[in-house]
């Protein structure tokens, strides 16, 4: 034994608990083998930093959402591209009022849940990956954070490429972000610093994620500036055309297909 975590499906497992505690559909996750244990979604930083953080918002339905999450899916428009679609909550909301959405996810256990809670379309698999599948899209949504995904300055160029080849005409990207820079916690301002001084960005979190005995492996996700959006966003095939900040640190950014 390592003490280290064997590599899985963190989310998809973590998922699973968290809806069979919602519906009472597969063994609820107990402790000692009769108390309901809560279902937390563990986040490790590369700093030794430790969060903590209920899952059961991730199938949440739209009356418990944030407002940011109404106002991003009221800009849906067109054959839709639901990017980590995770418990499939944006995806059921959109598909109920009849536009047409596929989820995409890494996760197959998330799927699962999703396949279960009725959402339709799901490909398994990463934007990359889905490019050869043919299929293109009016919206891309990266919801609930997932702005992340966009990674730092290696990864974006080609995770914006691998979205506009996925893209009909005059199609967006409606992206959910944080700035991580109001903070004055020591804890983050010195990792925004440590990032910066290896040559990251601020707000480039080294992450991976842990439930029960599974682990991820470890990932970047980026937490940044609209300032640094933009520099990133420059350049590729998309333009930043509008940014929601009404629910500061959080943002909605919008980004057109140049050329449209
Ligand atoms: C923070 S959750 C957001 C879930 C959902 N969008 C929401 O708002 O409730 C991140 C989701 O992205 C998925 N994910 C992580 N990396 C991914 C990747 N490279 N491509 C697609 N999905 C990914 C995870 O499995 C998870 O379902």
């Amino acid at each position: 034994m390592t003490g280290e975590p064997t590599i899985g499906d963190v989310f998809g497992e973590m998922i699973r608990d968290a809806y069979a505690v919602a519906t009472g559909v597969g063994p609820r996750p107990l402790a000692g083998g009769r108390l309901p244990r809560p279902v937390i979604e563990i986040i490790e930083r590369d700093d030794g930093l430790v969060n903590g953080a209920p899952a059961a918002h991730y199938l949440d339905p739209p009356q418990a959402w944030p407002p940011h999450d109404h106002r991003a899916v009221d800009r849906v428009r067109g054959r839709t591209l639901d990017i980590g679609v995770g418990g499939g909550r944006i995806a059921l909301h959109l598909q109920e009022r009849g536009t047409p959405v596929t989820g995409l996810d890494t996760s197959a256990g998330a799927l699962r849940v999703c396949r279960h809670r009725g959402v339709r379309d799901l490909v398994l698999g990463t934007v990359d990956e889905h490019v050869a599948d043919g299929r293109r899209y009016d919206t891309f949504l990266l919801l609930g954070n997932n702005l992340g995904l966009i990674e730092g300055r290696e990864r974006a160029p080609g995770f914006l490429a691998a979205l506009a080849a996925l893209a009909r005409p005059g199609a967006r990207i409606i992206a959910h972000g944080t700035d991580p820079y109001g903070t004055r916690d020591p804890v983050h301002t010195g990792y925004h610093a440590l990032n910066r001084r290896r040559g990251r960005l601020g707000g480039q979190l080294r992450l991976r994620l842990r439930y029960r005995q599974l682990g991820t492996e470890w990932f970047d996700y980026l937490v940044c500036s609209v300032d640094e959006l933009a520099e990133l966003v420059h350049g590729s095939p998309w333009r930043l055309v509008d940014v929601d900040d009404a629910d500061r640190p959080y943002y909605l950014a919008t980004l057109e297909l140049a050329g449209a």
